[in-house]
Order: C-alpha cells, then sequence, then structure tokens
C-alpha cells in the first residue's frame, strides 16, 4: 500500500497497536480516524494528535456496523484503508467453563465476526477508489496457539485463513489484503502487566519495524517482524508439536 495520501479506519485505534499506528500514518500524511467504544481513550488519541479524527463503534454489534459504515460512507467518501485491529483476549479453562460460554463467544464475534461484518459492509466502498487496502490483524499465536487462550488463537488462526481467500476473492479488483502478525507486544491487551512485561517487545519498536516493512517491502502479503517469525514458521522449522510444548511450557514458567 502507498504510504501517504490515504484516508484509514483503524478499529481499536484509541489504545496499543492501533494508536501506534494511527499516530505513525498520521505522521506521514494520512487522514486517519480511530474507532473504538471507549470515547475517553479515542478522545485522548485524537487530542494528542490534532487533525486525527475519531468515531464511536462497537465491533461485537451487527447492528452497530451497518449504521458505522453507512456514516463512514457519508463522512469520508474518500476512505480506501481499513485495518481490523479491534480484539480481545481472554484466558480460557476448557476444564471449568460457565455453560453460556460467554467469553468464547465474545472472543469469536470481536476477533472474527467484527472483521468479517465490517468488510462486508465497507466493500462496496472500498471498491470504488482508485486503490484501497484491507488489513487484518491477527497473530504469531495464529501459527503457534498458546494453551492459556484457546478461543483466542482459534480466531487469529481463522483471520490468516479469512485473509487468504479474501485476497483470492479480490484479485480482480483495486483491493489489496494485507495481514499484520503481531507477536508478543507491550501492550494491555491481557491487562497492565503485559504493557510493562520485558519479555514482550516495546510498542515503539513493533511500531517502527512495521511502518519499515510495509515502506521497503510493497509486495509483502504478511507483515512479519522478525521477532514473530520463530511463530510463524514454527511448522516449518520441525516438529511442530514439540515446538508447542516446548513454547507453553516456557509461557507457563514465565520464561
Ligand atoms: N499485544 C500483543 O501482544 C498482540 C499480539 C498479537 C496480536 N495482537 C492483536 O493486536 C490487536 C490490538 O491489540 P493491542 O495489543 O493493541 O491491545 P489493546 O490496546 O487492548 O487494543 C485493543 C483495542 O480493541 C478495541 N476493542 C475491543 N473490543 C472492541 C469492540 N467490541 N468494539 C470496538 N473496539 C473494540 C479496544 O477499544 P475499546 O475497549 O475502547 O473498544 C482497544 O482499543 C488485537 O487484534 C490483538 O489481538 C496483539
Amino acid at each position: 500500500m502507498k504510504l501517504t495520501g490515504n484516508t484509514i479506519l483503524i478499529t481499536g485505534g484509541g489504545s496499543g497497536i492501533g494508536r501506534g499506528l494511527a499516530e505513525a500514518f498520521h505522521t506521514l500524511g494520512n487522514t486517519v480516524i480511530v474507532a473504538g467504544r471507549r470515547r475517553q481513550v479515542l478522545e485522548e488519541t485524537t487530542s494528542a494528535n490534532p487533525g486525527m479524527r475519531s468515531a464511536q463503534l462497537d465491533i461485537e454489534s451487527a447492528k452497530s456496523i451497518r449504521a458505522f459504515a453507512a456514516t463512514m460512507a457519508k463522512e469520508y467518501p474518500a476512505l480506501n484503508v481499513v485495518i481490523h485491529n479491534a480484539g480481545i483476549m481472554r484466558p480460557e479453562n476448557l476444564l471449568e467453563q460457565a455453560e453460556e460460554l460467554r467469553d468464547a463467544e465474545a472472543i469469536i464475534t470481536t476477533n472474527l465476526l467484527g472483521p468479517i461484518r465490517l468488510t462486508a459492509a465497507l466493500l462496496p466502498q472500498l471498491k470504488k477508489q482508485p486503490a484501497a487496502t484491507i488489513m487484518t490483524v491477527s497473530s504469531g499465536l495464529a501459527y503457534l496457539p498458546m494453551a492459556l487462550t484457546p478461543t483466542y488463537c482459534a480466531t487469529k488462526a481463522a483471520i490468516h485463513s479469512y485473509s487468504m481467500t479474501l485476497r483470492y476473492q479480490l484479485r480482480g479488483t483495486k483491493v489489496d489484503v494485507l495481514e499484520l502478525v503481531p507477536p508478543y507486544v507491550q501492550t494491555e491487551l491481557m491487562g497492565s502487566r503485559q504493557a510493562n512485561d520485558p519479555r514482550a517487545m516495546p510498542l515503539k519498536d513493533y511500531i517502527a519495524e512495521t511502518m519499515k516493512i510495509l515502506k521497503e517491502q510493497p509486495q509483502a502479503k504478511e507483515i512479519l517482524v522478525q521477532r514473530v517469525l520463530p511463530l510463524r514458521f514454527a511448522e516449518k522449522n520441525g516438529d511442530v508439536y514439540e515446538a508447542f510444548q516446548g513454547f507453553n511450557e516456557a509461557m507457563a514458567a514465565g520464561h
């Protein structure tokens, strides 16, 4: 994708990776709209970045997505990039689950159905643009799951699969599909401990390396920073079940 002159919608753009990307694209001269549920978080982000726009969105609600896409088309007719960054991650003990499976349903609705619904709602507008990009956000855990967060990892594996088929079906259009594959990054995705965990990649470094890849490797379909490569290519690099075992034992031991 070109890195300037776009109109970019970033879901979950008020915090973490979404905010980091929003600020980087804003600095490069794009019109950036950050979206999410918490108004205060969005306002903090836009007031720290004059000219940045915001819009409230609850990606768990199908109705809200349809209304949101209609507003976007009206207010931002030049919208040509969507970054499906909003996501939640919760631990689940599969041996002791409440009957309603509330966490599993919320994770699937937010991380998987959300991007699918928003893509469907925005596609008519994106197809009209001279060049457009849909950027999905999966995870290194799509490729080597962390046992503590089963449904989360499953949604991210599904996002990878969906990104491939979406890219294929859109091959005759001007809409590109990119998949961002973050490693473990210092954000509050799993609470405030993650934001200070020395094992996680500092957010600034992650954003800087991501923007460098977008600039220097315009043909890349997946945006892979160095840190995510062992997870992304775990299948290729040996026995994936051994890698899975070792990875999860190390995580449980706090390494
Ligand atoms: N950090 C990591 O280690 C890591 C690794 C791999 C992948 N990722 C992925 O990167 C993305 C960003 O996560 P992050 O690490 O930056 O965590 P984060 O700071 O918690 O960001 C998640 C964002 O999603 C938004 N969101 C959650 N539920 C939503 C809903 N129902 N409707 C609209 N927005 C919603 C949140 O805003 P509101 O609460 O205000 O709605 C928040 O801004 C996620 O997709 C995550 O899975 C992160």
